[in-house]
């Protein structure tokens, strides 16, 4: 048996999509069902479903041997993992993003405290971070901030907020993760398992 941690929200639906999309639906029926449950088992694998910042916390400690996450989460922090290989969906990117007519940023908001930290560190701009947990598109709307740092995906909570990008940073992708001894350990059930997901022909 092998666990594989996933996230409940859109990178899942990205994967499911991929996966029906590739013809890959041998987990497909269990994974879509509608339910409370955070664990579901299909033959050998069993799926949990974890907060995306969770998902290599499990990973690292081996309580799951493989995970699906966006890289947004493992640059933002470091985890003792394997990074195995980049994923063929949860294609986003990072923006400075503002009200249109904004000419400074001096405070930012963001809940990639990191990400933003080393992006206006490598351009030598001063500027301070304020720490959101989320909708952090509120701050500039409310004046908290003059802009902030986050994830946009289709941009529609920018453009609903009447907020622009001003700046890219950085691509972000889904990656399979995988704990640093289970992959060895465990290296058959892995293999059959990433083969059934389509990472390797
Ligand atoms: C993310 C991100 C943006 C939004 C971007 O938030 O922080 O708010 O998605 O996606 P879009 O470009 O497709 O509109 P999420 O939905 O994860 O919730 P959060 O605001 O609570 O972080």
């Amino acid at each position: 048996m092998i666990t594989v941690a996933l996230t409940k929200g859109r990178l899942f639906k990205d994967f499911l999509k991929y996966m029906n999309g590739n013809g890959l639906t041998v987990y497909n029926e269990a994974l879509e069902e509608e339910t409370r449950s955070l664990y579901t088992v299909v033959d050998n694998v069993k799926f949990i479903f974890a907060k995306g910042p969770d998902v290599p916390t499990y990973v690292e400690s081996g309580v799951a041997d493989l995970g699906i996450v966006g890289s947004d989460i493992i640059t933002e922090e470091t985890f003792n993992i394997l990074n195995v290989s980049q994923l063929p969906f949860g294609e986003c990117h990072f923006s400075v993003a503002a009200l249109p007519d904004q000419q400074e940023f001096k405070v930012i908001a963001t809940k990639y405290m990191n990400i933003a930290q080393t992006h206006f560190k490598n351009k030598r701009q001063d500027v301070s971070l304020i720490h959101l947990n989320g909708s952090v598109e509120l701050a500039p709307l409310l004046g908290l901030s003059d802009g902030i740092v986050d994830i946009v995906q289709t941009g529609s909570t920018l453009r609903d907020n009447g907020l622009v990008e001003h700046e890219e940073i950085m691509e972000v992708h889904a990656r399979l993760i995988a704990n640093k001894r289970t992959f060895y350990t465990k290296e058959d059930e892995i293999y059959s398992f990433i083969k059934e997901i389509g990472v390797i022909e």
